[in-house]
């Protein structure tokens, strides 16, 4: 039995998750409806990223009580771009300390790029992104990430880099 299940806010997750639903056939679930997560042998999880963390998998895939006999495939969905490497690390040492290390070793883990149209979001993510991005500009160049480049070029705007090709990777390890 195949499960894929999103944890996402503003949507862009889910729709990563039912495009490849519907390209696998596989049942779909948001974390907030999974209760019994131990009779799935393969789970996929699509979650978006919220200040490193992804949401909803820490609660979700700790219920999971033994990991080495399932497929798991943890796909993380954020603003920054997935092909700098230094965003990547940075999501992995995030994760590392959100997953057991059992877990984190036996995952296979994608990254995909989402999107952000702050127009909708809610008044404590608008806070939030206005402060860091306050932060933000005030740093040095030298100090500027790619990851907090594409934050500061990206603020208060309405940017979508949702790429389902990006969804082939996936349903290739599937
Ligand atoms: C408060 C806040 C924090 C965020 N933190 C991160 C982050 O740490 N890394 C990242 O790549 N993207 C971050 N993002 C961008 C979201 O991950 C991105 O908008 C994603 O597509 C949202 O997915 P959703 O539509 O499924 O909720 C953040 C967005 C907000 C509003």
């Amino acid at each position: 039995m195949k499960i894929i299940i999103y944890g996402s806010q503003y949507g862009t997750a889910r729709k990563y998750a039912e495009e490849l639903a519907k390209r696998t056939n596989i049942e779909i679930k948001s974390y907030k409806d999974v209760t019994d997560i131990d009779h799935y042998n393969t789970v996929v999880y699509i979650g978006s990223l919220y200040a490193g963390g992804v949401l909803g998998m820490k609660k979700t895939l700790a219920k999971i009580s033994q990991c080495q006999n399932k497929k798991i495939i943890i796909a993380t969905v954020g603003l920054a771009d997935p092909a700098d490497t230094e965003n990547v690390d940075n999501i992995k040492n995030s994760m590392k300390r959100q997953l057991s290390k059992e877990l984190y070793e036996n995952a296979r883990i994608f990254h995909l790029r989402g999107g952000i149209d702050y127009s909708c979001l809610n008044f404590k993510h608008k806070t939030m992104m206005g402060l860091l991005y306050k932060k933000a500009v005030g740093l040095p160049e030298e100090k500027k990430t790619a990851e907090i480049k594409a934050m500061i070029e990206t603020h208060n705007q309405k940017v979508n880099f949702v790429d389902f090709e990006s969804l082939n990777q996936l349903t290739d390890w599937i």
